[in-house]
């Protein structure tokens, strides 16, 4: 996070003594980015957060990838991916897992029951974009009300748990980056404000709301996926026990319709529609805007090639301008090594067109995604003929 807050109870110096009630001191913990040299947090707890009682591995969380297949365009259908409904899964355990490098892990989830443990992924920071849902995001830092469009940014090293709200059907798009997720430098000051060019700024970011601070003792759980695998730690006392904190790294809520685009007088590249930034990928917020405004201009993008980066698009709602046969929930991936653009019709049929309400969240990565199992088994297969202009899409090359 970029900007510094505090909630709950803290000492007016860092590092000293702090006494709860009883007398006995309160335990401070530093939760950090890239060592001490980082944006952190203080966090101070009723009871120190270092007290293992029990540690079970649970099982190898190894994702399983398509065998070598023709780089292509690919089309996955994730509205086909939602599982057996009368089945209760949590927000963890019914990620379907499609797209995957070393940098970061795109998963589908379509949760129905609340997480019963709280969970901490290792290696960096997750990004949940609540395309349908609501409910509450639990941390040690405090409760977080999530509703649809809401991206939920939560930092590496703190322990979570999400709460879906009864009966309320949820689709979550999940990113696990092996790293940290931030705010586009172009978009901040040197001291790390929010610049006035930015197409969003502080007032649109949501903090925890209030601390949950749990005086209690008992068995608590813990899952915390590291290293290939998900394992279990069972604490004597709540792991929500934190009385205040203050600091940079905190979990939080941004809307995308809180996304304020950027237009042109002719289109403009998808840099401008950029939202964060992770370990060798971005992540761009497109949203309904108004069109370019040049007399000639053409609105609908030109066809472009992919060097450096894979292109996967999950789209939200709306009518999105430039491809056909695409439906909400679907995720189109363009990998690099191969040039792309809008479908045969839609790049004439865009002139004169003032608006669009299409609402989709790309992901661009700078290192080859692998393709899962799961994702082949809900793909379209004809996508990668589908800007041939006739209806007899399949040749005979002589
Ligand atoms: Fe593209």
């Amino acid at each position: 996070m970029t900007y510094y807050t505090h909630l709950g109870q803290i000492p007016h110096k860092r590092h000293t003594q702090f006494r709860q009630p009883d007398g006995t001191l309160y335990h401070e913990e530093l939760i950090g980015n890239q060592g001490f040299a980082g944006n952190h947090s203080l966090v101070y707890h009723l009871r120190p957060p270092t007290e293992i009682a029990q540690v079970n591995v649970i099982g190898v969380t190894r994702l399983t990838y398509e065998e070598s297949e023709a780089l292509r365009p690919r089309h996955f259908r994730t509205a086909e991916a939602g599982g057996d409904a009368n089945c209760q899964v949590d927000a963890i355990a019914s990620r379907i897992p499609l797209l995957s490098n070393a940098d970061v892990t795109l998963a589908i989830a379509h949760p129905n029951k609340p997480m019963t443990y709280w969970y901490r992924f290792a290696h960096g920071d997750e990004l949940l974009f609540i395309h349908q849902g609501k409910g509450r995001l639990e941390s040690q830092l405090g409760e977080l009300h999530y509703r649809s469009g809401d991206y939920l940014m939560i930092p590496a090293g703190i322990l979570w748990r999400l709460i879906p709200e009864r009966g309320v059907a949820q689709i979550h798009l999940s990113l696990e980056a092996s790293g940290h997720i931030r705010t586009p430098q172009q978009y901040l000051s040197p001291q790390g404000q929010f610049l006035e060019q930015a197409p969003y700024c502080e007032r649109d970011i949501r903090p925890p709301e209030r601390l949950l601070t749990h005086d209690e003792i008992g068995v608590f759980e813990v899952r915390v996926k590291a290293r290939g695998s998900l394992t279990q730690y069972c604490y004597t006392h709540h792991p929500l026990d934190v009385v205040g904190w203050d600091g940079s790294v905190w979990p939080y809520a941004f809307n995308i319709k809180d996304f304020e685009p950027i237009t042109g007088r002719v289109h403009q590249p998808p840099s401008v529609h950029q939202t964060f930034a992770g370990p060798n990928f971005v992540v761009c917020s497109f949203v309904p805007r108004l069109f370019d405004y040049h007399p000639q201009g053409i609105p609908a993008p030109y066809n472009h090639a992919n060097v450096d980066s894979d292109e996967v698009i999950y789209y939200v709602e709306g009518h999105f301008m430039s491809r056909k046969g695409i439906e909400r929930g679907s995720i189109t991936f363009h990998p690099s090594g191969l040039s792309h653009g809008p479908h045969p019709g839609t790049y004439e049929a865009s002139i004169g067109k003032s608006r669009t309400e299409e609402l989709a969240v790309m992901i661009d990565t700078f290192r080859p995604l692998r393709v899962t199992t799961q994702a082949s088994a809900i793909e379209d297969v004809d996508y990668v003929y589908s800007w041939l202009p006739l209806k007899s899409r399949k040749l005979t090359l002589q």
